[in-house]
């Protein structure tokens, strides 16, 4: 049985993680999963083994352990790693901020002394659109555009992307940077999600507890932004998109051994009100609504050029807001199903 390459998958259990591993798997790479269940289920991994027919290797640890790392690498003759073990909400990082540089930035740099030990190189690194500068002019950004985050969780995936950057600069390692924008959505069959561990914080986690009655009604966090209905604009991706992606950027780090950075983004961005309206719409079903005033820190508008990444990976999401909200309800609905949660 020949395969493409093996991957070490970091965070592997989680929401992109396991969208991942299925499309590493269908594309013939092996995944080789360490995650340490702090914000997601062993559920999830045999969700993968499902939809792809097949077992998945996993470890439960933590990639700080890098004596454990370094064994899973030589063990598995690991090609390459696709980074995405962190922690990601930003509310906890501006309450916590030496758990998030201790988790996202020491956790790289173990990360990396694991790969250097074997000389593995290519790594692809998940970073955010949350290290730009806050740009209201036009809220299209592009690569070059100045980096500046403005809460812990950004500093660690900009403390994160100069640390590859440095290394990659003497050679020690090659690495891909994808920034994602915002990644919504499930896998079609509905058997994997997004499955977060405590509160909630993004819109679409909050709107799948409203449609399975966990909460009365989702808030719209302010109506009065110069955008199409006057509510704040995001550029939402399907999560099975940036999971494309990622395979895109292994197949050209093995191939190519040269680095880049990409915004990873549909290039088309829809309002809060659209894709609680296309939602409803595709799922025919009522969300109770109430709008309030702007969220603190809330931008009005963030979009990504995309050009980058179709010049260098070939690569441009190909679904559209209908699939995102359709392939979430079929998720929702059958993960409340599953854990007995009834509407009403
Ligand atoms: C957030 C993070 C970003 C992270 C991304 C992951 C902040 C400031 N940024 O982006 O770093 O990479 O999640 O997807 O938190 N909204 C409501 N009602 C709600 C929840 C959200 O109206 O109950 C609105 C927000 O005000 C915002 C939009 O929905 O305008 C998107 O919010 P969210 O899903 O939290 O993502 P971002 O804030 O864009």
């Amino acid at each position: 049985m020949s395969s493409k390459g093996t991957i070490l998958v970091t965070g592997g259990a989680g929401y992109i993680g396991c969208h991942i591993c299925i499309l590493l798997i269908q594309s013939g790479y092996v995944p080789v999963i360490i995650d340490d269940l702090s914000n997601a289920y062993s559920s999830a991994i045999k969700a993968v083994e499902v939809i792809c027919g097949c077992p998945v290797i996993f470890y439960q640890n933590s990639i700080t352990d890098i004596l454990f790392v370094s064994d899973v690498i030589n063990r598995h003759q690991i090609d390459a790693v696709i980074h995405l073990a962190a922690k990601k909400s930003v509310e906890e990082s501006v309450l916590d901020p030496l758990l998030y540089f201790d988790s996202n930035v020491t956790g790289l740099i173990h990360l990396l002394r694991a790969m250097a030990k074997s000389e593995v190189k290519p790594i692809v690194y998940s970073s955010s659109a949350t290290v730009y500068a806050p740009n209201s002019q036009s809220g299209i950004y592009n690569e070059s555009d100045p980096l500046e985050p403005i809460n812990p969780y950004g500093w660690t995936k900009f403390m994160g992307e100069k640390i590859l950057q440095d290394m990659e600069q003497q050679s020690l390692i090659t690495p891909a940077i994808l920034r994602y924008f915002n990644p919504v959505g499930a896998h079609e069959s509905g058997l994997i999600g997004e499955h977060p561990k405590g509160k909630s914080n993004n819109l679409m986690p909050i709107l799948a507890e409203v449609v399975t009655g966990q909460r009365k009604h989702l808030t719209i966090y302010g109506n009065d932004y110069d955008t199409i209905d006057g509510t704040a604009v995001r550029d939402f991706i399907h999560v099975m998109d940036v999971a494309d992606a990622h395979v895109k950027a292994i197949d050209i780090l093995l191939e190519n051994k040269k680095s880049f950075t990409l915004n990873i983004g549909t290039g088309k961005g829809h309002s809060v009100k659209q894709i609680i309206d296309t939602y409803k719409r595709v799922n025919q079903i009522e969300l109770a609504t109430v709008m309030a005033g702007r969220r603190l820190g809330d931008a009005p508008n963030i979009c990504a050029n995309v050009d980058k990444a179709k010049q260098t990976m070939g690569w441009a999401a190909t679904r559209d807001i209908d699939d995102m909200c359709r392939d979430l309800h079929k998720w929702v609905m059958g993960k409340a199903a599953r854990e007995g949660i009834r509407n009403e």
